[in-house]
């Protein structure tokens, strides 16, 4: 049966930053496997922009990306960020500087600030913001989502596009998964996981070293450890960037498993696009208010009130086409008393400075 090429439903996804290490191995990604989740869809295709300021770079990976068999349709960009935004359905944001040893993920907040900043002029300039979804992967996440989200929430047609912001978090629960499978398998403890079955760790908080709060007690797969390895493993996880920025000897950060992290949310975005489920549950690190001061949600209230009324936080979400409809807040309740009353108060006390430092970021 011919497709009716009148009623082709384009779903546009791009990528800002995609010459560097994440951004080519999303795009990859992207490129060589979203089309798997397509293929009962008749009448939706799917174009992947990439943007870069490195030019040679942005158009060598474009052409490289291009000669792979799948059907998505692929364009590169260097100077027109015009034509790589419009008629976006979702931005993904892996554009900035990532840490060398030594470096925290704070001190990428002036340099990657300005990066942000500018691009998000663009996207409010050129994007629908009605309907679009915004990734965030650049660092500091505590820092750079205020930015963005104050400088979205300013403009006069926002369209609640602060609904849609979502920076992401998931590499900290990828971590979780991974650390906490190694263990039980290493120790031989008894974890109720399938050989091939992995756990899932929620973490909430923020993305870097003490806001990061992996919540263990509510993982079953869990309860067979001692608290020194709990302990060990929450550590590890907080702690998981500076691994790999060591182990990369000042040639960047964390790229292959961000790139898989940031897919697999991905993933989730394209079946709420394509239609496949009315909504998605997510975690990622969001705005608790939006641009009138008013709750972002059903749950807002709560959570801001188990959390001395921090406007940003990392916590699982339901969103719709619309954007974040429900906050779960009440895993706040179910943290045990070492998570609560460890973890949370320094957790909340960092976050305080890096969203304040978010907030009050201006450019001269
Ligand atoms: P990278 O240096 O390899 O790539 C960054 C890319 O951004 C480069 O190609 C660069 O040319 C481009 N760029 C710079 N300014 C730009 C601009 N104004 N517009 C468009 N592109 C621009 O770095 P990377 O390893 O890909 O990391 C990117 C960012 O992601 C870093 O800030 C890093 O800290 C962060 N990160 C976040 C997570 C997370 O969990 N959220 C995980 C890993 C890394
Ligand atoms: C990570 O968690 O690996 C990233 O945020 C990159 C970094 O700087 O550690």
């Amino acid at each position: 049966m011919p497709t009716d090429l009148q009623n082709i439903n384009t779903i546009k996804i791009v990528v800002l930053g995609a010459a560097g290490g994440i951004g080519q191995s999303l795009s990859l990604l992207i490129k060589s496997q979203i089309h798997y989740l397509v293929r009962s869809h008749s009448n939706v295709r799917i174009h992947l922009s990439l943007y870069d300021i490195n030019e040679d770079m942005i158009n060598g990976v474009v052409s490289d990306l291009s000669h792979i068999d799948t059907p998505i349709t692929i364009s590169s960009h260097y100077n027109d960020l015009e034509n790589c935004l419009k008629n976006s359905s979702i931005i993904l944001i892996p554009a900035g500087v990532p840490r060398k040893p030594g470096m925290t993920r704070n001190d990428l907040f002036s340099i990657n600030a300005k990066i942000v900043s500018q691009l998000t002029d663009s996207i409010i300039k050129y994007c629908d913001l009605s309907k679009l979804f915004i990734l965030l992967i650049s660092n500091p996440i505590n820092s750079l989502v205020p930015v963005m989200a104050k400088k979205l929430m300013s403009c006069s047609n926002n369209n609640g596009i602060e609904k849609r912001l979502f920076g992401i978090t998931t590499l900290d629960s990828t971590r979780g998964s991974t650390f906490l499978k190694n263990i039980v398998q290493e120790q031989n403890i008894s974890s109720g996981l399938q050989l091939m079955e992995m756990p899932q760790v929620p973490v909430i908080g923020g993305h870097s070293g003490n806001t990061i709060i992996p919540v263990f007690s509510q993982c079953s797969a869990a309860d067979n450890l001692s608290q020194e390895t709990i302990n060990n493993l929450v550590h590890r996880v907080q702690y998981g960037g500076d691994e790999i920025v060591k182990a990369k000897k000042g040639k960047g950060s964390a790229t292959l498993s961000m790139a898989h992290s940031s897919f697999k949310i991905l993933t989730k975005f394209m079946d709420l696009l394509l239609g496949n489920s009315p909504d998605i549950t997510i975690t990622s690190f969001i705005s608790l208010i939006n641009s009138n001061n008013e709750p972002i949600a059903t749950g807002s209230i709560e959570l801001q009130s188990r959390i001395q009324d921090l406007q940003f936080f990392a916590i699982p979400t339901i969103v719709t086409l619309q954007g974040i409809n429900e906050i779960k807040y009440k895993i706040i309740d179910y943290l045990n008393s070492k998570e609560s009353n460890d973890l949370l108060p320094i957790c909340i006390n960092e976050l305080k400075e890096n969203i304040d430092q978010g907030l009050n970021f201006t450019t001269v």
